[in-house]
């Protein structure tokens, strides 16, 4: 197994998982990684560790460097057990190790491991002195749990901030210049939609919490090392928390016999028309996780839905529930469907949207059975109409 050195005596010795394909419903199409790392000082330290079935992986990573039983502390930055999940059987090789973590991580491994290990806690901004560094702690409370914790070591100007500034990336390369912005972008970009977005505002407080430290290197717990790219991301990530959005719109529907997606295409027409670029997301064909990347850049957010058994059709039902998780914010929002003998249908769409607090500026539309040319004609009107809130 190979290890990659990030600074002097500092190494990943994560595990990659090429065949992970849904990762908890999201659906990760480029695999990811579990990053751990290795501080060989005085003390020796292993920050985070891998999701279980990769534990034979990390520990063969680890031999390479050291015997594991040499190990001093394990640092579980974040509970969840894509990180958490091999300290168990790690302590069984490293019998001495004492396991650092949070205030909510320690409640957080006892109910996950049942007291299989002991740990103590890390207050936030307390340090831990290995000989040559002194390792700083500091919590980041939902980012992605209440446990969430970030490990910084200034000697090496290195953040390791577990979730934060992850990708879903397996890749054999482990830094974001041999990867590339534009694959590094996309799938950070999915990842906060998708992972991250509901904390927006802990977010923010987390990365001011983080300033004025000297930062070179950040090393998140999935994807790619950050190490030419951080100025980028911290870039994206000031866009991303505070909500903002460019003038596009993403219409989001799925239909029965084809009217929802006849009115679907006026729509987009109108708003083409009004020069507003859009994405068209059939959810018969494209996945809730990956429309939330369009979701996270558009300013409007358009819902359609065939009315099936007096309700939306399911796929429509699962999209709302996701987006009401996620969250997203400040964007305009509209509603249209179409509806056999039940009208009722696009009043929960709009309701659903207004308990998000959208602006819904323009009134939504309502087709009985089949649009007439007429009907559709006032959708592209529609279009044009919503093009105008929307620049
Ligand atoms: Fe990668 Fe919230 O765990």
């Amino acid at each position: 197994m190979n290890i990659v050195e990030l600074k002097p005596d500092i190494y990943w010795v994560g595990a990659i998982d090429w065949d992970l394909r849904n990762f908890h419903g999201y659906l990760t199409q480029r695999g990811t990684t579990y990053n751990a790392y290795l501080i060989m000082d005085e003390k020796i330290v292993l920050v985070d560790t891998v999701k279980a079935h990769k534990f034979e992986e990390m520990v063969a990573r680890i031999r390479r460097i050291v015997d594991p039983a040499k190990i001093d502390y394990i640092i579980s930055n974040h509970v969840e057990m894509d990180h958490s999940g091999s300290i168990a059987k790690l302590l069984e090789l490293a019998p001495n190790a004492k396991v650092l973590t949070s205030t909510r991580g320690e409640k957080g491994l006892a109910r996950h491991y049942k007291g299989a290990f002991d740990t103590e806690v890390v207050e936030s901004g307390s340090t831990l002195n290995i000989r040559k560094r002194n390792l700083t702690f500091v919590h980041i409370p939902m980012v992605h749990w209440p446990d969430s914790m970030v490990t910084y070591i200034p000697e090496d100007k290195l953040l390791l901030p577990n979730d934060a500034f992850g990708q879903h990336i397996a890749s054999h390369e482990r830094f974001d210049d041999e990867v590339g912005w534009s694959i590094l972008q996309e799938e950070a970009a999915k990842y906060y939609a998708n992972i991250v977005m509901p904390y927006g505002d802990q977010v923010k407080k987390a990365i001011g919490a983080l300033e004025g430290l000297e930062i070179d290197m950040i090393g998140p717990s999935h994807g790619v090392i950050l190490r030419s790219h951080i100025g980028d991301m911290l870039g994206e990530y000031a866009k991303w928390v505070d909500h903002q959005t460019e003038p596009r719109a993403v219409i989001i529907y799925d239909s029965m016999w084809g009217s929802t997606e006849a009115m679907a295409y006026k729509l987009y027409e109108g708003l083409l028309e009004g020069g507003v670029p859009v994405v068209m997301r059939n959810l018969k064909t494209n996945h809730i996780s990956d429309i939330m990347t369009d979701v996270m850049r558009s300013r409007a957010i358009i819902l359609g839905a065939a009315t099936l058994n007096n309700n939306v059709m399911p796929t429509v039902g699962s999209m709302l529930t996701y987006l009401k998780g996620l969250k997203p914010k400040r964007r305009i929002g509209f509603a249209f469907g179409s509806y056999g003998w039940n009208p009722k249908v696009l009043g929960e769409m709009e309701s659903f949207m207004d308990d998000l607090g959208r602006d819904r500026p323009i009134e939504s539309v309502n087709i009985n059975f089949v649009p007439d040319p007429e009907e559709l004609d006032g959708m592209k009107e529609k279009g044009i109409e919503l093009a105008k809130h929307i620049i």
